[in-house]
């Protein structure tokens, strides 16, 4: 993989970036029912995953939960990881005591069995991640034999078209911006990869790869009548339905055997 960041002060920006933990609140609130997360992203992934009654599912940066709360309310049995401690805390008010969340970091081995997961689900959290091969080895290791990644990403052709100047399209480039969240400027930095890239180390974690790019829910062109057309027009966010595929242990990706798992788990 080609990995370039931008510049010297990029590399900062990595350290200080993506703090999640210091606006935990302010996204939880502003993404709670708005049109791209509540009328978009979230009911495509629930759309992709379909009947999940009596399906053991985690939701991998699962945030403020409100995913992991459909797809319980719709029969599954979730558990919830993501690498923000406030973003977990704020999952547990909205679910509960019962449910399994833990702080987990997707880039180091899961604290899993083999075939733990029916689904797993990885919502607009793989563009915060340079290297995709062992945390999707490890997605592929804890999911039983035919079950399905379902994952969300920022779409490759707009993460592409919005820096000026724009990056070199094959290569992995990181890029970084502030989102304006309740007032304040929160530093984000995400990585971009071309199209091939994404489908390539599904298939080399050991996916079929099947790609969505859905429509908005109808229901949100009279409650967003000024920004329904425009996200119903162009390329916002891309969605993949992965298949575990039925793997010989010889043919398993190369990442599993070079992860160093941690003592206890
Ligand atoms: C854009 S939010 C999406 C949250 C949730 N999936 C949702 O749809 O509301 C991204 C989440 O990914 C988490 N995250 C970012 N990098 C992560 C990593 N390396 N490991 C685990 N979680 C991570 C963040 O803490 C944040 O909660």
């Amino acid at each position: 993989m080609t990995s370039v960041p931008e510049d010297r002060a990029q590399q900062a920006d990595l350290r200080r970036s993506n703090d999640y933990d210091s606006f935990a609140g302010s996204y939880a609130a502003e993404t709670e029912n708005n049109l791209v997360n509540a009328y978009y992203e979230r009911p495509a992934v629930l759309d992709l995953a379909g009947d999940v009654t009596g399906r053991r599912i985690l939701d991998a940066g699962c945030g403020s939960g409100p995913l992991s709360a459909a797809l319980r309310d719709r029969g599954a049995v979730v558990t919830g990881i993501d690498a923000s401690a406030a973003m977990l805390e704020l999952a547990r008010r909205r679910l509960g005591d019962e449910m399994a969340l833990h702080v987990v970091d997707l880039r180091d081995p899961l604290p899993f069995d083999d075939g733990a997961f029916d689904d797993v689900v990885a919502s607009l959290v793989l563009h915060y991640l340079q290297d995709w091969g062992p945390t999707l080895a490890e997605l592929r290791r804890v999911l039983k034999r035919g079950g399905r990644l379902i994952a969300s990403v920022d779409h490759p052709f707009v993460a592409y078209t919005i820096r000026d100047p724009r990056p070199e399209y094959f290569a992995t480039t990181s890029y970084t911006f502030d989102w304006r969240l309740n007032g304040h400027p929160a530093p984000m930095t995400f990585w971009r990869r071309p199209l091939h890239a994404m489908t390539e180390a599904f298939a080399a974690a050991g996916f079929r790869v099947s790609i969505s790019e859905p429509q908005p829910d109808p229901a949100a062109r009279e409650l967003f009548p000024d920004d329904f057309h425009g996200l119903s027009a162009r390329p916002c966010f891309l969605f993949f339905q992965l298949t575990a595929a039925d793997l010989t242990n010889a043919q398993l990706p190369q990442e599993i055997g070079k992860l160093k798992r941690p003592q206890g788990w």
